[in-house]
């Protein structure tokens, strides 16, 4: 999620869950090609497993971007076909792509060529504007998947490209979650995953119950991380989880913060995605207030997160 699931993100978010995979920012590809924007794509070893999302629709510059990140290590290279922002409409990516499937596979035959090993996967919507879902994500789920794609992760709504914000786009179009599931049905051999609007591990287990592969997870996971994250390996995975609780998922990021003070960071680039650690839970709102009134300050270091537990107490 842009300007959310940073490196220091995807670090706090792994520390809780061990099997879960966790994608990064959409990058353009233009960025990594034409830009030479390549700490776009540095990530923390221990983010693993971790994909990188990819937007753009040219299939040479896309191969050349799926290149760059398999050398760099990422487990799966992910393409775009979801975004409804005007940005990224310009550049003809994101969820505009859903009006023309063939690109859509050219595109994603050229990244699987590049990829070699690593798997080349797509997140999409369920249409954009006036197309009838019904026929658009069948014919969609066809064509790509013939291209060699056999994972899709579908965001249950459309996205209207006209008049709404992207912020709109993610709650205003109407959640459509039986065409989805439909989709599973149809497509037994794909893993398909379904993402919009899924605040808790229960609904996750509903829809794995209703035969989806997997289920993604977006403003919940970052905004109630350990609601989401704390408990996913056991509830989902059937494994150990590597945190008891909040208060030590805290003290386990303060080597983190403190290699990235030494680097020259600052403390508010890490904590800015911990306000939500503790939400639900008691002091939830000291927490957040201790770290973002405290953050920003230049004397500020790692012992921020002692006194905001402190606070806790
Ligand atoms: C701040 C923000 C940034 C996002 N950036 C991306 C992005 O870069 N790529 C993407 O595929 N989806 C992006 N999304 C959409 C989410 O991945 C997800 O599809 C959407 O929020 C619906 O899922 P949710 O209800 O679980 O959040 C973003 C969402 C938010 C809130």
């Amino acid at each position: 999620m842009m300007d959310w699931t940073d490196s220091h993100c995807r670090v706090f978010h792994r520390m809780m869950s061990r099997e879960t995979l966790l994608y990064t920012e959409m990058v353009t590809a233009p960025a990594l090609v034409r830009g030479g924007v390549t700490h776009l794509l540095d990530f923390d070893p221990s983010e693993h497993p971790v994909a990188l999302q990819l937007g753009g629709s040219d299939p040479e510059e896309l191969a050349e971007a799926t290149r760059m990140a398999v050398d760099r290590g990422y487990d799966e290279v992910n393409l775009n076909v979801g975004c409804p922002s005007d940005r990224v409409q310009s550049g003809t990516f994101g969820a505009v792509l859903l009006k023309d499937p063939d690109l859509v596979a050219r595109c994603t035959a050229a990244m699987i060529r590049a990829a070699g090993p690593v798997e080349v996967t797509v997140k999409c919507r369920i249409g954009v504007d006036d197309q009838d879902a019904e026929a658009v994500l069948p014919d969609f789920l066809d064509r790509v998947s013939d291209a060699g794609v056999r994972r899709f992760t579908i965001h249950a709504r459309k996205a209207w490209l006209q008049g709404l914000s992207p912020k709109e786009n993610r709650d205003i179009p109407p959640l459509d979650y039986p065409l989805v599931h439909r989709m599973k049905a149809e497509w037994p051999d794909l893993h398909l995953s379904i993402n919009g609007g899924i605040t808790s591990l229960t609904q996750a287990e509903e829809h794995l119950a209703a035969g989806m592969d997997g289920v993604m997870i977006g403003r919940a996971a970052y905004q109630q991380p350990a609601d989401i994250l704390l408990t996913a390996d056991s509830r989902i995975f059937g494994a150990a989880d590597p945190m008891r609780d909040p208060g030590e998922v805290a003290l386990a990021m303060i080597p983190h913060i403190e290699r990235h003070l030494s680097n020259g960071g600052k403390l508010s680039q890490v904590t800015r995605h911990m306000l939500g650690l503790f939400a639900g839970r008691p002091g939830a709102r000291h927490w957040r207030r201790v770290l973002s009134e405290n953050a920003h300050r230049p004397d500020a270091d790692a012992r921020l997160i002692e006194d905001a537990m402190a606070e806790l107490a």
